[in-house]
């Protein structure tokens, strides 16, 4: 029997649990190490973040693509509901950044999460405030970098995870590449899906697991029913690579939109409110997402990771936490 495992022969049914290391990001120390991913466009929200937070995981409100004031109110409404930990993710990418950190902060947020590029002034400001950044990086070069300006954690994100991407490797081949290199807790996100995929990450020697795709499916993700029934039918090949306007890749379902973008026929768009730092305007994938998150078949774009095959129902949060404590 492994360490990570116990092995509990009841009436015949094996129940399998997973031996959770403890996690510690700054002062923090939820009762699970597990993230529940940030993801925009409005899909991760004060509903989805307060239920991890609630269950004794991390939960992240996705904050790019809102104005600071919307921000200011998401927080408080998932304060409301939990007195759990509850942070943000803020995509370097998007041209409201700075104000996005600064709104969090004030709002006294407990960490932000941040990816799709690098800022080095979040460090400094998350020091100044006394909350922990955590970034998102696919190789050590930036982990080790990120550590030496302060990074409370690392969020390592591979190729096989849900939204914008910033590796071809698998999670896993990041994992191995990242662990040993820094001293600060290690975060593996993509294509963890199921309650094995977590012990499995574990056993790998992640101090963390961040979620995306599993909480996408939950009851309390704010997307579309069309949005959650293409979850459920979805095979693992369904999830393909497109070049998003942001001018990284992002993985999403292949649909009549993904079809088009890969083409190069996608609309150009119409008008424009830069929300971004850089975009190729080839599309825009501001109101493809928000298309797919409100359920649109047509002019929707759905990001998933590459472990969507591995979802079979919609469940509450309380139940993915149920299977996570015993399978
Ligand atoms: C619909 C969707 C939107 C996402 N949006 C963001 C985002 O705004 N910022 C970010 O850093 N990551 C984003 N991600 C990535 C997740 O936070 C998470 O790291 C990733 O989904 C993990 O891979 P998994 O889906 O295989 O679990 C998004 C993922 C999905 C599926």
């Amino acid at each position: 029997m492994s360490t990570y495992e116990i092995k509990i022969i009841l009436l015949g049914c094996e129940v399998k649990k997973i031996n959770f290391p403890r996690l510690k990001i700054g002062n923090l120390t939820p009762e699970f190490p597990i993230i529940q991913g940030g993801m925009a466009i409005k899909v991760s929200m004060a509903e989805l973040a307060a239920a991890v937070a609630e269950e004794g995981g991390i939960g992240l409100i996705a904050a790019t693509a809102m104005t600071a004031e919307e921000l200011k109110k998401e927080i408080a409404r998932a304060r409301e509901k939990t007195d759990g930990i509850i942070g943000v993710n803020i995509m370097f990418a998007a041209s409201d950044f700075l104000k996005l950190i600064r709104q969090s902060i004030s709002s006294g947020i407990d960490l932000i999460v941040s990816g799709a590029g690098f800022s080095r002034d979040m460090f400094g400001l998350g020091k100044e405030a006394g909350i922990p950044i955590v970034p998102i990086v696919s190789s050590l070069k930036l982990a080790r970098i990120s550590e030496r300006l302060g990074a409370a954690a690392l969020v390592v994100e591979g190729g096989d995870a849900g939204g914008h991407l910033g590796s071809d490797e698998d999670s896993s081949d990041l994992l191995a590449q990242i662990k040993g290199g820094v001293s600060i807790p290690v975060i593996t996100a993509g294509n963890i899906v199921t309650p094995a995929d977590v012990k499995d990450a574990f056993e790998r020697g992640a101090d963390g697991v961040q979620m995306g795709t599993r909480f996408l499916a939950s009851r309390e993700s704010s997307i579309a029913g069309y949005f959650k029934g293409l979850c459920v039918r979805a095979e693992s090949d369904d999830a393909v690579k497109i070049m998003s306007s942001v001018g990284m890749p992002a993985r999403a379902i292949k649909t009549l939109m993904v079809e088009k973008i890969l083409q190069g026929e996608a609309p150009q768009p119409e008008s424009c409110i830069g929300c971004l730092k850089r975009c190729s305007k080839k599309f825009c994938v501001r109101s493809a997402l928000l298309a797919g998150k409100a359920g649109d078949p047509e002019r929707g774009l759905f990001f998933t990771g590459a472990g969507i095959g591995k979802i079979k129902e919609i469940l509450s949060v309380k139940e993915i936490f149920k299977r996570l404590k015993e399978y």
